[in-house]
Order: C-alpha cells, then structure tokens, then sequence
C-alpha cells in the first residue's frame, strides 16, 4: 500500500534522514521505534507532505505521491496524526473535529463513526478541547485524522504526554481501529505498547534503519532489548 524507497529528508540542507526504505501492506500496523532525536518526526512529516523530500520516493497504492501536497496527500487517502496533536484548544470537539475533513465538507455520517470509536468525544462534543484531558485530546486527534476517511493513518507518537493508563487507551483505540480494517504507520518509543500492537517494526536510528523485523523478532532482539525495553 505504501512503499518508500530511499527517502531522505531534513532542514536547511542538512539531511537528517538518511535514505529509509520501508513499506506497509495493506491492513498491517507497522511500528516505527527509535530513541529521541533518531528522525523519526522528520521521516514522517516527509512523507505526509508536510516537509519537503530531498531524495527517494514515496509510493501509495501504485503511484507516486514524494511531491504532493498535504491536502493532496490527505485526498489520496492518507491522514497524520502529529505529536502533540495540535488541536484547536478554544473550538470545541464537533469544531475540531469539522476541521479534520479539510479539504472536503464534514460528512455527518462520518461523525458519527468517530463518535462510534470514541464515546467519549460525543459526550463531550460542545466541550473546548483545551479543557480535556490528555487521553481524552488524544482521542479528538485521531478522531479528526479520520474525519478525511483515511484508508492509511499515521502517528507520530500518539502516547507523548500521556500517563501510562492512558497511554494503554490510546492503543486500544488503535487497535479497535485495526479490527475495522484500518492500516496504521506508527512512530513511537514507548517499544512494549507498540510491538503489542504492530504486526512488523523498523528501529530508525541517526536517521536510518537499523533493524527490522516481526512484532516478535523484534522484541527478542537482544539490541532492542537492551535499547527500548530496560533489559540488560
Ligand atoms: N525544525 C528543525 N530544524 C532543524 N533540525 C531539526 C528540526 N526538527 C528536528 N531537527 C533535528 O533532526 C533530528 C531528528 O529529529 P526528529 O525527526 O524530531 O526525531 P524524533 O522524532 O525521532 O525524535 C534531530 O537531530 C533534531 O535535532
Ligand atoms: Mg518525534
């Protein structure tokens, strides 16, 4: 579904990815890990459109998407959830969430989904979003990637700022999601709760992969082990 192949990326002409490869089938959650500063946000953000591409390419669904848009990149099928999720604190829930169907109208219907998914949200849908709780905007973040009705969703660290509990929830939603077919890229250092979730995994470190494998290849690993999971 999504094939990338040799992809750098940067700022100001310094590439801090170093020609990635990776790819995701269709219906597969596929994990990013790497330790703060690997490039993980970078590699993301370039492949969603939202930095620009200095080499490789970037393949969805057959055809070459490395020079689009955002909004081109979100039509074609794509949404990204960014770290930090970067609501609208003063609109509420239904407004942040009308928003996520840029550059499309919200479709009633598909509110209705996301308030499906996320009970919580419809609760609280005339609320101001800043006044939520982390898990909770979280929640709103992923429900409005899905306002564009994605058929590929992106994270870029969907549990930063989260307690443990609601680090948890957050993939249980993804995972909920999962089992509707969803096909998931997601970046993320907290290992155990990923790879509990990800069928595959890339370790990206100094902005390249170093290792790559199954969920469980990779938690047996003895470098990831002594890396991301606390084990000596
Ligand atoms: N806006 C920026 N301008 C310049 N350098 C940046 C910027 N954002 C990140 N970097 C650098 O790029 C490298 C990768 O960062 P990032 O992609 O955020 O990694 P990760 O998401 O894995 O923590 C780091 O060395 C970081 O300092
Ligand atoms: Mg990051």
């Amino acid at each position: 579904m999504l094939e990338i192949s040799d992809l750098s990326a940067g700022y100001d002409s310094k590439d801090v990815v170093l020609g990635v490869s990776i790819d995701v089938r269709e219906g597969e959650v596929v994990a990013i890990i790497g330790s703060n500063g690997a490039g993980k946000t970078t590699f993301l953000k370039a492949v969603c459109g939202l930095l620009p591409v200095s080499a490789g390419e970037v393949r969805y669904e057959g055809r070459s998407i490395t020079d689009l848009a955002i909004h081109e990149i979100a039509r074609a099928g794509i949404s990204f959830v960014p770290a930090g999720r970067h609501l609208f604190p003063e609109m509420t829930v239904a407004e942040n969430l009308g928003l996520g169907a840029y550059p499309h109208r919200p479709e009633a219907g598909q509110q209705s989904v996301v308030f499906d998914l996320f009970p919580r949200l419809a609760e609280r849908r005339r609320q101001a979003a800043g006044t939520m709780s982390g898990g909770e905007q979280q929640m709103l973040a992923v429900g409005r990637a899905l306002m564009s009705r994605p058929r590929l969703l992106i994270l870029d660290e969907p549990t930063a700022g989260l307690a443990p509990k609601l680090a948890a929830q957050a993939y249980e939603s993804l995972a909920a999601l999962r089992t509707q077919g969803m096909t998931i890229l997601v970046a993320e250092q907290q290992v155990p709760l990923v790879l509990s979730l990800a069928d595959r995994g890339y370790v990206m470190e100094t902005g390249a992969i170093q290792l790559q494998g199954s969920a469980a290849e990779l938690r047996d690993n003895p470098t990831v082990r002594r890396a991301y999971l606390g084990v000596a």
